[in-house]
């Protein structure tokens, strides 16, 4: 390969960068070699339903600590221990009575329950707070790396802190492919936006982030529960931050009338269903044809990220009906739209 002279002196084209390994998630060589490395205590990239996680030992505060590092994540932001079968979550959490009902009717699923921690959990894991978030994927990949490693893998969204979750190995690879050991891919996350997290910590179930099992499906079982509150700067829960899932580019949401694009603007569409005015806009994405809530959450960050890579100088956002999964969709929007 030509390379431009100023090119043989960048890292890369040297070798000392080394982009990680995309390995196939369903080949089972794969995933044996990916437990041994978080056996090891490296960093394994890893698809889940909900979006890709990066994951490490939770027993180990070191790799933990990478995690941290590699995201530029504040250590006041929790994990989520991931574990493979209702026994072994146990081992991280006490379940109250309250939640064995959740746990049988979400596990494995997008359902991440706040519960008072075990002493099997190092503190750095739950940003020393009493609680840790636990939850059982429903991915078969994660499911098998989970076991292979023979132990509960800590695992935030496997991109730099405050941006857009990734939902295809490609996304990870583009944005910490340098600083991790592995990407297992297993094709785009169909679920597409994060868990839902209860705390079940204290008394009355508690919603701190809307997520991928929908609000209507949880009451049944716990009654009714309050909405998280939006965007703000002191967040009810840690991790909660004002603005997050973000574009580098501004994002507005239009409001009751159709966004318009000011005269001279570059500006994006990102619309649930085909817009009447597409000529208006330098890109539009649309997240589901027939206007379903479902599909569309499972192509909302990968439309976020693509409208977000052409240079535009500003996506516009139409709100979607705030129902079943468009209440996670507004939420991401509303948050990615936040100031600071
Ligand atoms: O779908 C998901 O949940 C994905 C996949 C990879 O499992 N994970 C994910 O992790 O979204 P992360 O770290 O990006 O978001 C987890 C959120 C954070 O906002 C964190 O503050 C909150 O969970 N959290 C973790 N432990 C908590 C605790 N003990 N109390 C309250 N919130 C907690
Ligand atoms: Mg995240």
């Amino acid at each position: 390969m030509d390379l431009p002279y100023w090119n043989i002196f960048t890292p890369v084209a040297r070798g000392i960068v080394k982009t990680a390994e995309i390995a196939d998630a369903n080949d089972p060589k794969a995933i044996r070699r990916a437990a041994e490395i978080l056996r090891a205590g490296g960093l394994v990239a890893f698809p889940t339903e909900t979006v890709y996680g990066l994951g490490c030992d939770a027993g180990n505060a070191l790799a933990v600590a990478r995690i941290f590092e590699v995201k530029a994540r504040p250590r006041i932001d929790p994990l989520i221990v991931h574990a493979a079968d209702t026994s072994s979550a146990e081992r991280y959490g006490d379940f109250p009575q309250s939640a064995r009902g959740l746990m049988e009717k979400f596990w494995p699923g997008p359902l991440t329950l706040v519960v008072p921690k075990k002493d099997s959990v190092p503190p750095i894991v739950t940003a020393g707070l009493e609680t840790v978030a636990i939850r059982i994927p429903a991915h078969p990949a994660a499911l098998a790396l989970i076991n292979a490693a023979g132990r509960g893998i800590a695992a935030p969204s496997a991109n730099p802190f405050g941006y857009v979750s990734p939902t295809e190995a490609a996304h990870v690879a583009e944005q910490l492919g340098d600083k991790i050991d592995l990407i297992l891919d297993g094709g785009p996350c169909p679920i597409g936006v994060e868990s839902t997290i209860l705390s079940m910590a204290e008394g009355a179930p508690c919603l701190l982030r809307s997520g991928g099992v929908a609000i209507e499906e949880l009451e049944p079982l716990v009654g009714s529960l309050a909405m998280p509150a939006g965007p703000s700067a002191r967040p009810s829960a840690p991790g909660m931050l004002k603005r997050h899932y973000a574009t580098r580019t501004r994002l507005e949401i239009s409001g009751q009338r159709p966004g318009e694009p000011r005269a001279g603007e570059k500006a994006g569409l990102l619309s649930l269903v085909r817009p009447e005015d597409p000529d208006r806009f330098a890109a539009v994405e649309v997240l589901s044809p027939s206007g379903n809530l479902r599909e569309a959450a499972a192509n909302l960050f990968r439309a976020l990220r693509r409208l977000d890579s052409l240079g535009l100088d500003r996506i516009i956002a139409r709100p979607v009906e705030e129902t079943g999964l468009g209440v996670a969709i507004m939420d991401r929007l509303r948050r990615c739209a936040a100031k600071d």
